[in-house]
This record gives C-alpha cells, sequence and structure tokens, in this order.
C-alpha cells in the first residue's frame, strides 16, 4: 500500500514519518515513534487506554488515523512530566495519582493520566462530581475509581496552588 507523508509536533517536537493511510494513531505511537504509554484495551473508543491530547482535546488513538494528525500538536504520557514546567519535576496529575494511590495494575493509568490534564485545562475546579463525569470515558478495572476522582481533585487543588505561588 502506498505511504502518506505525515508530520506533527508530537512531546514539543516536531516529527514526519510516511505511514499508510489506514494506520492508527495508537499503532503509528506504539510501533513508528516507540512510545508505548497510550495502551491498547478495547480498540474500539470505549476503555480510554489509548487515550492522548490533540489540539487541546483528548482523543482515543485507537479510533484516530494517523493522517488526522498532519500539522496537530499531539502530546502523549510520555511528555506529560515535561508539561509541569520544572525539569525533573512530575506533572500535577502524576503527583496526585501517586500520592492518592489512584492505580492498581496501572493499564488504564496513561490514559487516565492524559484525561486528568485535559480535563483540568478545562475546568481547572471541578466538583467531585464533575471529575466523575469528566472522567467517565476512562474505564479502570481494578481501582474502583475512587481514588482516581481523590487523585485527579488532588492534581486540581496542587494546579491551584501553584498558580497562586506563581
Ligand atoms: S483502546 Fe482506545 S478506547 Fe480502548
Ligand atoms: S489500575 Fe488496573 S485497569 Fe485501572
Amino acid at each position: 500500500m502506498s505511504k502518506t507523508l505525515v508530520s506533527m509536533t508530537l512531546n514539543g517536537r516536531k516529527v514526519e514519518e510516511a505511514v499508510e493511510p489506514r494506520t492508527l494513531l495508537v499503532h503509528f505511537l506504539r510501533e513508528k515513534m516507540s512510545l508505548t504509554g497510550a495502551h491498547i484495551g478495547c480498540e474500539t473508543s470505549h476503555c480510554g487506554a489509548c487515550t492522548v491530547d490533540i489540539d487541546g482535546q483528548s482523543v482515543k488513538s485507537c479510533t484516530h488515523l494517523a493522517v488526522q494528525c498532519e500539522g496537530s500538536d499531539v502530546k502523549t504520557v510520555e511528555g506529560l512530566a515535561s508539561l509541569s514546567g520544572q525539569a525533573g519535576v512530575l506533572h500535577a496529575v502524576q503527583e496526585g495519582f501517586y500520592k492518592e494511590h489512584g492505580l492498581q495494575c496501572g493499564f488504564c493509568t496513561p490514559g487516565m493520566l492524559m484525561r486528568a490534564y485535559r480535563f483540568l485545562q478545562d475546568n481547572p475546579t471541578p466538583t467531585e462530581e464533575e471529575v466523575r463525569v469528566g472522567m467517565a470515558g476512562n474505564l479502570c478495572r481494578c481501582t474502583g475509581y475512587q481514588n482516581i476522582v481523590k487523585a485527579v481533585l488532588h492534581a486540581a487543588r496542587t494546579l491551584q496552588q501553584n498558580k497562586v505561588a506563581a
């Protein structure tokens, strides 16, 4: 099959690669870019394990073509810490999941982190109910969600404190 050149900004770095038009973004990330943080769970847009951020929106990369990212700004979990603004420091959502034990097996976690990142960009001071609704597109088979909700609220508080301190 003929290939198409696709170029995008990936975690702040310009990349250009020839891909088959049918290549899914999650396969592009994992197999061409060696970014294996986006996990493949359901491949039907249900579980959210493959969630990445494209041009300021949460996107399930299992049902998005790599060629659709032409010219886009794509962020994956591998680039999340760099968004903390401080070298060697975890992003507040990573810190929140760590502090509140928001994971068990960890399979859902990269997608949860990327969804939490975008959710808090859009709603920096959410209620618990809003967190539950905002994270509803990401499924977890282990935790029962309680600690994930706590983790997102923890991250929200940290981001607000950092803003006040800045
Ligand atoms: S693998 Fe993409 S939503 Fe489940
Ligand atoms: S921690 Fe295992 S699926 Fe969420």
